[in-house]
Parts: structure tokens; sequence; C-alpha cells
């Protein structure tokens, strides 16, 4: 199994050849580190954050610089117009959970995407202005910053604004992205989006342009100077809201002047000896993680093997649980009473896993939410940073879908986000991930939208040992579980634990997908999960995972997702 991992992590080295950072030996361990690491999606990112730390910055300095370094080099996803969620742990132990996830505007409400017919109108929810919740990020940005922020403030947003004003190298990935959205910039804008859109239709972008974006620039510089104020007061808010009048959308003045980010409690949970942390609701991640490996225990993975038909089996079979759990349970505690004890307790997993059989798939048709104890009276980018003092975050942030809404703010230079396609916006109606919900995540005005992000961070006798977390959709809870199982139980590094094959199981719809490079149909073991009852499809990639693991000598390592063009950076 080692062999055949180290060969595909070669072969991703080749097909990598642009994320210099991502590095690959014969032992398959990613970059490694002395002291301090940055994992993100970019490089130019990454470097930032690691330049942040050389200063003398810590962690939070350093994710804080990456997320506005992220909004300039990678606006399919780094953000100021989305939202996220910050996990801490400081080399103390102490732990923190960082909520600045978009909230639906105060003009929204149950129906907002309903038609006459009674049906929801179709892409309401995902494109254009109606799709934007109120912009968390920022605001969040601030929260950290005056918690645990040591540098100026002004130097954690000037390498943003000067990527934006000098300009950057675009990868190919990224000049591919562009030249797919043009036709949705033209169609969705009310008025040309800074650099974005070429002239000439037949102009492609080229991997390796300079691109810049001056209006970024601008709006970044007031941040830097009236910290959220400078995003949710002034110049920008009133952008913000003469774009909505001019699109259609809703989101007001008083929207943006009331945000604020919340600190949350983290969920802590065990597993095999680890310690675990990670995000609560309005998060659907962390409770999700804890359900999945709280479900596995019990069993030993490790001698089951990686991708075996047992190991498989197991795994699907908990995700359709605890995803039937996802659609029903859970949703903005701020406005609806999440069981959170109760689906966090052991004993209640092992009921649900009582009519697992070793030999046979259950079906989803069957599986319905479980009855936990009631409350005693959900395009993203994931970065994950350790700072020389043992700091750790972990931080995923999100426009939701690429581009999010496809809007821009106009003469602000920023793309917002299409987050209120999380909402369930009539139950039963899956949403652009499939997932279905109800009345816990329906949409009420100021409520957050169900997220699945999950950024987490694992300790072993009360030091750190690993922070991860991932963008996909509804993928991202399997894909971090998958993750910290490959090294926990699989023995894996941290690269060869991001480099290895994922697959995914949502509850509904009733398929497991696999990577294309996971489990080939001609595999016997495609035949034996098919003669269980599991219905197998192949898909894309899944999951764009960016991790850091503490060797046992102390040193980091660094597993940058070869999906991406995702680096790691540290020294
Ligand atoms: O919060 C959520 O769960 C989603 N908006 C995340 C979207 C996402 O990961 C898309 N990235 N590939």
């Amino acid at each position: 199994m080692k062999k055949v991992l180290a060969l595909l992590l070669a072969l991703a080295f080749v097909a990598c050849q642009s994320s210099k950072e991502i590095v690959v030996d014969e032992t398959g361990r990613g970059l490694i580190a002395e002291k301090a690491m940055v994992v993100s999606a970019h490089p130019l990112a990454s470097e930032v954050g690691k330049e942040i730390m050389q200063k003398g910055g810590n962690a939070v300095d350093a994710a804080i610089a990456v997320q506005f370094a992220l909004a300039v080099v990678y606006p399919g996803a780094g953000n100021i117009g989305g939202g996220g969620f910050m996990m801490t742990r400081m080399a103390d132990g102490s732990i923190d959970a960082l909520d600045y996830r978009e909230k639906a505007p105060l003009a929204g409400g149950r129906n907002m995407y309903i038609g006459e017919n009674g049906e929801v109108i179709p892409q309401s929810s995902t494109r254009g202005h109606l799709a934007a919740g109120v912009p968390g990020s920022v605001a969040g940005f601030e929260a950290a910053y005056k918690k645990y922020g040591s540098l100026p403030w002004a130097d954690l947003v000037q390498p943003a604004i000067d990527l934006a004003a000098n300009g950057w190298a675009l990868t190919e990935k990224e000049a591919g992205k562009l030249n797919s959205n043009r036709t949705n910039f033209i169609k969705y804008n009310t008025i040309n989006p800074d650099f974005f859109l070429k002239e000439n239709e037949d102009e492609k972008w080229q991997a390796g342009e300079i691109v810049k974006t001056p209006e970024m620039a601008a709006t970044l510089s007031r941040i830097r100077d009236n910290g959220r104020d400078g995003f949710y007061k002034g110049e920008t808010a009133r952008l913000i809201v003469e774009e909505m009048k001019r699109g259609g959308g809703i989101i007001s003045l008083q929207d943006l002047e009331e945000y604020e980010a919340v600190w949350r409690k983290p969920i802590t949970g065990t597993y095999r000896g680890y310690d675990f942390i990670s995000m609560p609701p309005p998060s659907s991640g962390g409770i999700a993680l804890a359900q999945l490996l709280q479900s596995v225990e019990p069993y030993d993975l490790g001698s089951f093997g990686f991708h075996s038909e047992k190991s498989v089996h197991l795994i699907v079979e908990a995700e359709r649980r605890v995803y039937a759990d996802r659609a029903t349970h859970l949703g903005d505690p701020d406005f609806f009473d999440v069981p959170r004890n109760g689906l966090l307790d052991k004993k209640y997993q092992s009921d649900r896993m009582k009519n697992f059989d070793p030999l046979k798939a259950s079906k989803s048709a069957e599986i319905r939410a479980g009855a936990p104890a009631p409350k005693e009276s959900e395009e993203t980018t994931h970065l994950s940073v350790v700072d020389p003092k043992g700091n750790a975050v972990s931080v995923t942030t999100t426009l939701n879908g690429g581009m999010g809404s496809k809007v821009f703010v106009g003469g602000a230079g920023f793309l917002l986000n299409n987050e209120m396609d999380d909402f369930s916006v009539k139950p039963g109606t899956p949403n652009m991930y499939g997932l279905v919900g109800g009345e816990a995540n329906s949409i009420q005005p100021g409520k957050r939208m169900l997220s699945s992000m999950t950024p987490s961070i694992v300790s072993k006798d009360g030091k750190l040992f690993m922070v991860v977390g991932t963008p996909g959709g509804s993928t991202i809870i399997t894909s971090v579980f998958q993750t910290i199982i490959n090294v926990i139980d699989y023995d894996m590094g941290m690269q060869e634990a991001v480099s290895a094959p994922r697959f995914h199981h949502q509850w509904l719809p009733d398929v497991v997908m696999f990577e294309r490079d996971a489990i080939d149909s001609t595999d016997a073991r495609w035949a034996s999960l098919t003669e269980m009852g599991h219905n197998l499809i192949k898909r894309g990639t899944i999951g764009r995972v960016d991790a850091i693991l503490v060797l046992p000598d102390g040193r980091l390592e660094g597993g940058a997702d070869h999906r991406g063009d995702d680096a790691a950076a540290g020294y």
C-alpha cells in the first residue's frame, strides 16, 4: 500500500510542478519546517503568512494576513465578501472558535426563493445579488485580531494591498477559472468588474499573466485605515448597498452595520487517545466529525486496511447516518435548539450503529435522523498555521460556489458570496451540494445558514498534533474525517494522508462517490461493495485539504493538496 501511495504521490508531484512548494521525497513526506508553517490554497498567500511570522507575528496574525492575501490572489474563494470560521489552539492549550459566517439579510425570509408555482426559482439562491448573505469576513478578522493579534493591524493588510496594487502572476488553474466565468461575470454584473473581464471576448487569460486589482487595493486600504468600519461603514458599505440596488439585491446599510462575529464554544472530543476540537453550529462540521469518529472508534480500522471493502463499507454506513442527522438536527443555534450534547453522546452513536450490518449496505430511504436527547433548556478555502511558539490556527472561509454569486461590488473590486443557498430554501429540496434540510435550517432574517466547514485541530497528551481542514461543500466533513483517520489509523504522514484518494457518502443521494483514482471499477473491491448493496459512482476530486502535522521530533510536516495550487511555506 505504501508503495502504491508513493507512486501516486510521485505522479501528483509531476502533475504539480508549478506548485514548487509541494515537496514530496521518496518517503512521501511533504515540506518539513523547523519552527513555523502555513499551508494554504495559494503559494503567494502562504508566503505572506510565513513572512508575518518571521517578523514576529503569531499564528492568528498570520492567518488574518493570509486571508487578506487570498482575497486578492485567490478571488474565487478567498474573500472579504464571504464568511468563515476560525479555530485556535494556543500553545498553553486554550481553545477558541470564531464564527464569522454570513447572515440572511433582514429583508430576507423563508419563501424568498419560491416562485408563484410554489417551486424554487432556478438558480435564485446560487447566482446574482439575491444569493448573497451579509458578509462576515472582515468583522471576523478584526474580532480575531482584537483578541489575539500582536503586530500592528496595518501590517496584516498591507501585503494584500501590495499584491492588489502591484499585481501577481496567474496560475494556470486561476487563468482557467477566470476564462470559464466570463459569461457569468457579464450576466450577473451591473458594471464592469475591475480587472476580471478581458475587453476582447477572444482574448484569454494566460498562466503567468500579471494582473492588478486597483479597486480591491483601494477597498483594502480603507480596511487597513479603519478596521471593520472600512468595510461595514463609509465608502465600501455605500458601494455594496448601491450594487444591491442596481442588481435587485436586499443587503442594506443596517445589515452591514449590525453584523457581528461571534465567539463560540468549540466542539471537543476524543478519538483513540487523541483530543480534537472543531467548529460548532452554525457549522455542522464539528458535530458531524465527532459523530463520525465516534461511530468508527469501536472498530479496528487499521487492521481492516486503507480503502479495503471492510473499511469503505463501515465508513459509508457511518456517513449515511451522520448526514441524516445533519439534515434534521443542525442549524444556527441562535435560532434553533440544536441537540448538541445528545448528538455528541458516544452511546447515541453506538445506538445509531446498532443496525450496521458488516455484510450489507443499508438503504438511505430506510435510515432516518435519530432522536438524540433534546437540548437542555455550514468555493471555499482552508488554511492551517502553526507559529514558532506552537500556537495553531485552522481557518476555513468561503464565498460558497466558485466565484460566489458572480457579483462584484461595483467600484470596490471584490466578489459577493452566494451563501444563501446553504439554507434549506425549501424543505426537502436539495441545495447545490445535494444536501437537504428542514426547519432547523430554514431562512429567517438575521439567521446564519448551516455550514459544513470543519476547521479542526488534533492534540495528544496536551501537545499539538495536527491542524486540518478543507473546502468541498458537503464533502468537507468526510474529507477532514478521512484525513484524520489516514494518519491515526492507517499510519500515513501528513502529505501522504492529504494526497490519498477519498470517497464520500452523505445519506442522500444514496450513492458512494469515489475520486477517479480511488478504486477502479475493474477492481475486485468495486464488485464486492456493489454486491453488498452500495451504489458506487466516480467523480472528480473531493476536497483540497491543507494540513500540518507535528512530527515526533517537534518539526512540522505540511500537507498541501495537489488537487489545487496549494502550497506549504515554512522555516
Ligand atoms: O459552508 C459550507 O458548507 C459551504 N458554503 C462550503 C462551500 C465549499 O466548500 C465549496 N468549495 N469547494
